[in-house]
């Protein structure tokens, strides 16, 4: 549905759950990913959660797939929408390792911002991400993204605390 240079953003079909199952059990992944503690997830479980997902009807919300040259190699999504502020959270995890560095996060995020900005008309796109993820925190910067602040010591992962970064990007910013 979006378009990048490389990339392209999709709606999530039943056929990529296998691989997306993959991703979720990728202890790396979900350790650079943040969020819950890593746990195991079974591939009915996600096939359920998408059968359920799919009988509630409506529409599909901000969630995508990213496919480069065919192939799935992560997911990223905007939520947390607060429709009076006209601001929502952004998240991305590229779930291949073998594409982590080359660019593909960024120009998904660029994506996920223009769709934010242009279709959306949100007025500000924000994110959470642990201040020892240097890459993520680069890649967002990259695409206007700024620190808003920090909450110190705030999440416990791979056995030490980490610091919680809030980042975000307002219209303006991104327009320039
Ligand atoms: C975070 C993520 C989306 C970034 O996407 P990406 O395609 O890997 O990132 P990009 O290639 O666009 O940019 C990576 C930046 O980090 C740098 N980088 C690459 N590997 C690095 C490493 N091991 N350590 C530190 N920086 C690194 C790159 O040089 C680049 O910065 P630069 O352009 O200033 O030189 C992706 O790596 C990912 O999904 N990781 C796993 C899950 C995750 O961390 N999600 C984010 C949670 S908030």
């Amino acid at each position: 549905m979006l378009q990048g240079e490389r990339v392209r953003l999709r709606a999530r079909e039943r056929d990529d759950l296998a691989r997306l199952w993959e991703f979720n059990n990728d202890l790396a992944v979900e350790l650079a990913g943040g969020g819950d503690p890593p746990m195991p997830q079974a591939q009915a479980r996600l096939l359920a959660e998408f059968e359920q997902d799919v009988a509630k009807g409506g529409r599909d919300g901000m969630s995508f797939v990213i496919e480069v040259d065919g192939q799935v190699i992560g997911q990223c999504a905007l939520f947390n929408a607060d429709e009076t502020a006209h601001t929502c959270e952004l998240g991305i995890t590229i779930g291949d390792k073998a594409y982590w560095g080359q660019g593909y996060g960024r120009e998904s995020v660029r994506l996920l911002l223009k769709y934010a900005f242009r279709h959306h008309n949100y007025h500000k796109v924000w994110l959470r991400v642990h201040a020892g993820n240097e890459r993520a925190l680069r890649a967002y910067v990259a695409c206007g993204f700024r620190e808003e602040g920090r909450l110190r010591a705030h999440v416990w992962s791979d056995g030490r605390y980490d610091d919680l970064v809030l980042m975000g990007v307002l219209r303006e910013e991104w327009q320039t």
